[in-house]
């Protein structure tokens, strides 16, 4: 029964996920396919002075990929580019109440998606490199 294995939060962020979309002008973006069952996700990131000013996600894959993506998208809003790539695909789970052990590899892809965006806007800012090098001291 679904509501035994899922978290209430879990059940909430997939019955109202959060931060579904692109952004046409992102600053970054990133897909990765979940390496358990080929499904996908994509994240999309507007970066401003630093920060994670905005944060978008699609998914094609199951309702525990919805609540994490929905979930890790929003606790990257507001966060430095170093908090950003601190956040792990565990404390994404933790922050929902947990997931079943089945669904954390194949489902919890969004904080790692979000990393390899943010690593893609780091090569080809220099500038932000540096700012996040700093901050991080
Ligand atoms: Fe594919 Fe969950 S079953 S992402």
């Amino acid at each position: 029964m679904v509501q035994n294995l899922y978290s209430e939060l879990v059940i909430e962020h997939f019955q109202h996920p959060r931060n579904v979309g692109t952004i046409s002008d992102a600053d970054a973006s990133a897909m990765m396919e979940s390496p358990v069952c080929g499904d996908l996700m994509e994240i999309y990131l507007k970066i401003q002075g630093g920060r994670v000013e905005d944060a978008k996600f699609r998914t094609f894959g199951c309702g525990a990929a919805i609540a994490s993506s929905s979930m890790a998208t929003e606790m990257v809003k507001g966060k430095t580019l170093a908090e950003a790539l601190a956040l792990t695909d565990e404390q994404v789970a933790e922050a929902l109440g947990g997931l079943p052990p089945q669904k954390m590899h194949c489902s919890n892809l969004a904080a790692s998606t979000i990393h390899r965006a943010l690593e893609a806007y780091l090569e080809t800012h220099p500038e932000a490199r540096e700012q996040n090098k700093e901050r991080t001291r």
